[in-house]
């Protein structure tokens, strides 16, 4: 049978089997499997998920491409100048994991700064012996400012979220227009990195990952936080400069890192197991099932629109 769409993945929700629907040559076949191989000089179409990276190589062997749809809002690991040189449609999935992964990075903040996770283990443990005065003292955020790295979708929404704690917040971003950030429920400043990072009680990252950004939090950056800032991270690990974030945390520069990424995922540099003030998750920012379902949708929509010759 011919296979005109060679998906990874069944993804969340009925989008995929609608698109079957459509397109009997939809076959699936786990990422690199022998199948997967053998398919792709047919396929028209590719579904993939952010674990799984596609080089100019992969290209070459899939002469028909069209279209690569990638279920994550996130294109760093596809080869993308490639992909526009040889007019090869992305489908992404922006705007409809804004809310979730804003969400998930002030879930880590206050899981941070109110010590969530001790405390937790302190209610569990039959060790608790009551309420203290000086009872595991968290960090308090109203009146204090917080730097936002990325002035999209997620970086505004997350501005919101901190705003209504009472923070206020700063950005940065790769533009640098120096012109105020309208992030839906004020304005807020956009300054170079070296103005914005001593203010910042925390620092959140909402910016893609670009070869503009890898690296972009190095250890002279990082130093120039306030001694006790906060770290989050819910975009990418290789923007954030990993060992240097775990020393610094070490010798308490660093007041915590909230992290839902890391650079060798699903592998975690084993020091941040080790590290104090952490709180890790698997990178669950658009881990909703509203979400995980509109990325489908989105994605599948694009992938027919491309099919059906009504775009690209
Ligand atoms: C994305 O879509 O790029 C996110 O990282 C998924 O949570």
């Amino acid at each position: 049978m011919t296979v005109r769409i060679l998906s990874t993945s069944p993804l969340v929700g009925p989008a995929i089997q609608n698109l079957g629907a459509r397109f009997p040559e939809l076959t699936l076949a786990p990422f690199r499997s022998i199948a997967w191989k053998m398919n792709l000089a047919q396929a028209e179409a590719l579904i993939g998920l952010l674990t799984e990276s596609l080089s100019e190589r992969d290209l070459d062997l899939a002469p028909r491409l069209k279209v690569i749809g990638t279920y994550s809002v996130g294109v760093n690991h596809l080869p993308v100048e490639a992909c526009e040189r040889r007019g090869i449609r992305i489908v992404n999935t922006p705007g409809v994991l804004t809310e979730a992964t804003a969400d998930l990075a002030l879930t880590l903040l206050l899981a941070l700064t109110r010590r969530l996770k001790e405390g937790e283990l302190l209610a569990r443990s039959g060790h608790w012996k009551g309420w203290a005065p000086d009872q595991l003292l968290g960090t308090g955020l109203a009146g204090k400012t917080c730097g936002i790295l990325g002035s999209g979708a997620t970086g505004k929404a997350f501005a919101r979220r901190v705003w209504a704690l009472g923070m206020k917040p700063l950005f940065w971003d790769r533009e640098n227009k120096g012109t105020p950030v309208d992030f839906g429920a004020g304005l807020a400043r956009r300054l170079p990195l070296a103005e914005l990072l001593p203010r910042a009680s925390v620092l959140s990252l909402h910016c893609p990952l670009t070869p503009e950004t890898r690296g972009l939090l190095s250890r002279p950056l990082l130093e120039l936080l306030p001694k006790g800032g906060f770290i989050i991270n819910t975009a990418r690990g290789g923007i954030l400069d990993e060992d240097a974030a775990i020393q610094l945390l070490h010798i308490g520069h660093l007041g915590g890192a909230g992290l839902d990424v890391y650079e060798d995922e699903p592998d975690i540099n084993s020091a941040w197991l080790k590290a104090p003030r952490t709180v890790l998750l698997p990178h669950l920012g658009s881990a909703t099932l509203e979400t995980r379902e509109a990325m489908s949708d989105l994605l599948c929509d694009g992938i027919a629109e491309t099919l059906e010759g009504k775009l690209g």
